[in-house]
């Protein structure tokens, strides 16, 4: 089954009004084969979802980081699937290992906002990944399996789920996964999905890669049969991020 590429932009805690405005010009003027090979979804920081949503194009789309795990109310500082759904915010982000590590997300936290994210409609990029400590220690696929349980067991619409193996070793550290460790990994998880949720389903769903992919080395990754895509971080607000989705083939 086809699986379409899909490429997702991260820019996290980053970007002023004139950097939002230069980066989505660029991406205005990307040349892409075509929406049925590749899927764009850019994620602003909240400030800048609005207005990043008024100016893209209509064949990408934009995601919010996070949102919270509930109906809004009096939940400060918290932004509401609701709201996300209110400005025709299609996708967002959830689980990212920042939020897991710096705001102790739980699992468990992460799969019941996966939850509520989709009973509202929205797509959801639900992320995974193991630490260095859990690499070496041999626990991946451990780590990422209950990972993705948590996350699997509150899934109502799988159609609306893009799964983002973000080893954090490889985030924001320049030490990109090679592909054989990230294909490695990806076709596991791809079998977790068989024997645990089914075929189709493992079939169907994209698992894309994300930590330290670039211009450089996006190509050879995207070869790899079970890489669907990338969350790209750093190189999502630079202008080698058009080589990442022309990566796509
Ligand atoms: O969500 C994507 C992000 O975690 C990857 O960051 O800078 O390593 O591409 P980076």
């Amino acid at each position: 089954m086809a699986r379409k590429f899909f490429v997702g932009g991260n820019w996290k805690c980053n970007g002023t009004t004139e950097e939002v405005k230069k980066i989505v010009t660029t991406l205005n003027e990307v040349e892409v084969p075509s929406e049925d090979v590749v899927e764009v979804v850019v994620s602003p920081p909240f400030v800048f979802l609005t207005f990043v949503n008024s100016l893209l194009r209509s064949d990408f789309h934009v995601a919010a980081q996070n949102c919270w795990v509930r109906k809004g109310g009096a939940f400060t500082g918290e932004i509401s699937a609701e709201m996300l759904v209110n400005l025709s915010i299609p996708w967002v982000i959830i689980g990212h290992s920042e939020r897991r590590a710096l705001l102790n997300e739980s699992n468990e936290f992460v799969g019941d906002k996966v939850a509520y994210a989709l009973s509202q409609g929205l797509k959801v990029i639900a992320c995974i990944g193991e630490t260095l400590e859990e690499r070496e220690s041999g626990s991946t696929m451990a780590v990422v399996a209950a990972q993705t349980k948590a996350i699997a067991g509150k899934v109502t619409n799988w159609d609306n789920v893009v799964l983002a193996y973000e080893p954090v070793w490889a985030i924001g550290t320049g030490k990109v996964a090679t592909p054989v460790q990230a294909q490695e990994v990806h076709c596991e998880l791809r079998k977790w999905l068989h024997e645990n949720v089914g075929g189709d389903i493992a079939a169907s769903t994209r698992i894309i890669y994300g930590g330290s992919v670039n211009g450089a080395n996006c190509k050879e990754l995207a070869a790899q049969p079970d890489v669907d895509g990338f969350l790209v971080g750093g190189a999502s607000l630079k202008p080698e991020f058009v080589d990442i989705i022309k990566a796509a083939t």
